[in-house]
């Protein structure tokens, strides 16, 4: 089975979030499981500084626009741990300061950017290898399935392809005026209610869901949720549509860079049956956000986020006053809304002592995090999948969470009397429930220093490996495959 992976980030050339830890994970498992894997990137300035060398294996591959061509290159990326990758050239379009935008706003451009790599995807494919399957992910990949089953439909090395559409999340979807339609050379009878229009906008993502072969989302949960109108940003009427092709599949993680045995970028290592190295990641971490003064019963909370208000940033904001009055330590990094940047600066200001905030993206600060803190908190309003609760849990640091989407599968609620469970949750979206939760969890870290070990220990007793997830995966590649064979 030849599977390519069409994506907008993976780590380790680019990565604005979770999307990018998944692409960089899942293609491998599936190498290891015995299949070919190829994965095509945009080669962003973020992917150029990671490999300079341009080693070009198709020179040049003509896309077409309504008014003009654009011409790219395929460079190839070389093969890691079995997987082939391949970069989409096209300086103009990605050779930016960022993926997708600058800080107050998306490129204006981004059809056309995400548009081109779509097509020059399929394209290159044509030369390079057509899959069995594509497997394409969230809106910037959503183009593959549109163009193969209408622009390529007659052209015979593709027809065989299967498709399955990644949903990470419903609520970014790549809106763009109608005219988008005829500027990526698309017949205007796709932009009907059935098809990819959304309220009178080009919708990226609609067009993945209509023609993709399949869809998954990244827990099961959020397989449910996103089929409601409450989650499912508008799409929830198309989903429950093709509810029979839907898969909820969880997310793992890369336990070969997530792993507080074996982690580089911590302080020291440990396992549940030696927490020691914990105590040298706590106070390194304190060391790190200038906090080295904490006391040891001082419990340490730790939040890694964009700052949105779909991660919760509202109620981190009605709580924040109540929270720090509390004998607590905060420890905040992240970037996003400007507007949460300065009200999570404020509160530094406000409360010198018991906040420590770095406001940017830093790979090593945010293990670091989840390897010193005691407490690690993701109030989400949603969340599809979150991988910051897993690696949490897999470093022993004990989630707080809002039971919703991915949070709510992966994070069980201690139980006194079964001493089971592995952190705490919320259900209602509100400020009360949520400082409740962080009280249980202040209560038992405080007073009860043997319930909070058995916590500890039962999350990082969890199996979140791909093993499962991509076995889930191999199976329904072949489901597909069969279904176009
Ligand atoms: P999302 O993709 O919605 O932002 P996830 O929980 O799936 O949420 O993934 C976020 C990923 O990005 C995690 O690997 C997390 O550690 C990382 N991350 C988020 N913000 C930062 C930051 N400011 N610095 C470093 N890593 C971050
Ligand atoms: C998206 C979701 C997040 C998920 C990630 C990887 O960014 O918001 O919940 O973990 O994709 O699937």
């Amino acid at each position: 089975m030849h599977v390519v992976f069409a994506a907008s980030e993976c780590v380790p050339y680019v990565k604005t979030g979770g999307l990018a830890d998944v692409v960089g994970a899942l293609p491998r498992e599936m190498a290891h499981l015995g299949h070919r894997v190829t994965v095509y990137l945009p080669y962003y300035k973020q992917v150029r500084e990671h490999v300079p060398e341009k080693k070009p294996v198709i020179r040049s591959l003509t896309i077409p626009f309504e008014y003009y061509n654009r011409f790219v290159a395929i460079l190839d990326g070389g093969i890691h741990d079995g997987v082939q990758f391949y970069f989409v050239d096209c300086p103009e379009l990605f050779d930016r300061e960022a993926p997708y935008g600058t800080e107050t706003s998306e490129y204006a451009d981004n059809w056309e950017r995400f548009g081109l790599y779509c097509r020059a995807t399929l394209e290159a494919a044509k030369q390079l290898g057509v899959p069995d399957v594509f497997h394409v992910h969230d809106w910037q990949a959503s183009m593959v399935p549109v163009y193969l089953r209408t622009v390529y439909y007659y052209d015979s090395a593709l027809r065989n392809a299967g498709t399955i559409l990644t949903i990470h999340n419903a609520s970014y979807q790549g809106w763009f005026p109608p005219e988008t339609t005829q500027h990526l050379l698309l017949p205007w009878d796709l932009f009907t209610v059935d098809g990819l229009e959304f309220y009178d906008r080009f919708d990226f993502l609609k067009g993945g869901v209509v023609y993709a072969d399949a869809i998954t989302t990244v827990s099961r949960k959020y397989a449910e949720e996103i089929q409601t109108p409450a989650f499912g940003s508008g799409l929830d009427a198309i989903l429950r549509k093709r509810a029979s092709d839907m898969h909820g599949i969880p997310n793992g993680l890369d336990y070969t860079l997530w792993n507080p045995a074996t982690d580089h970028k911590i302080a020291a290592h440990y396992t549940s049956d030696n927490l020691a190295g914990k105590v040298e990641c706590r106070r390194d971490l304190l060391h790190a956000f200038g906090a080295a003064h904490i006391s040891e019963t001082t419990p340490v909370l730790g939040i890694v986020s964009r700052f949105a208000t779909l991660k919760g940033f509202d109620l981190i904001a009605q709580i924040a006053d109540r929270l720090l009055d509390r004998d607590l330590f905060l420890i905040v990094l992240g970037t996003g809304e400007p507007y949460y940047e300065g009200l999570i600066r404020t509160l530094q200001e406000r409360f010198p002592g018991k906040i420590s905030v770095h406001i940017g993206f830093d790979e090593i600060l945010g293990h670091k995090i989840n390897a010193g803190s005691d407490i690690f908190l993701m109030p989400s309003h949603f969340e599809p999948s979150g991988l910051n609760q897993m690696y949490s849990l897999k470093y022993g640091t004990v989630p707080v969470v809002r039971a919703t989407g991915g949070l709510d599968d992966a994070v069980e609620e201690w139980n006194p009397e079964t001493r089971t469970g592995t952190g705490f949750k919320f259900y209602g979206y509100n400020p009360d429930d949520f400082l409740a939760a962080i009280d249980r969890a202040l209560d038992i870290f405080r007073n009860d220093k043997a319930a909070w070990t058995t916590i500890i220990r039962n999350g990082m007793a969890k199996d979140f490996s791909w093993k499962k997830p991509a076995a889930e995966y191999a199976a329904l590649y072949e489901e597909v495959a069969r279904r176009r064979s």
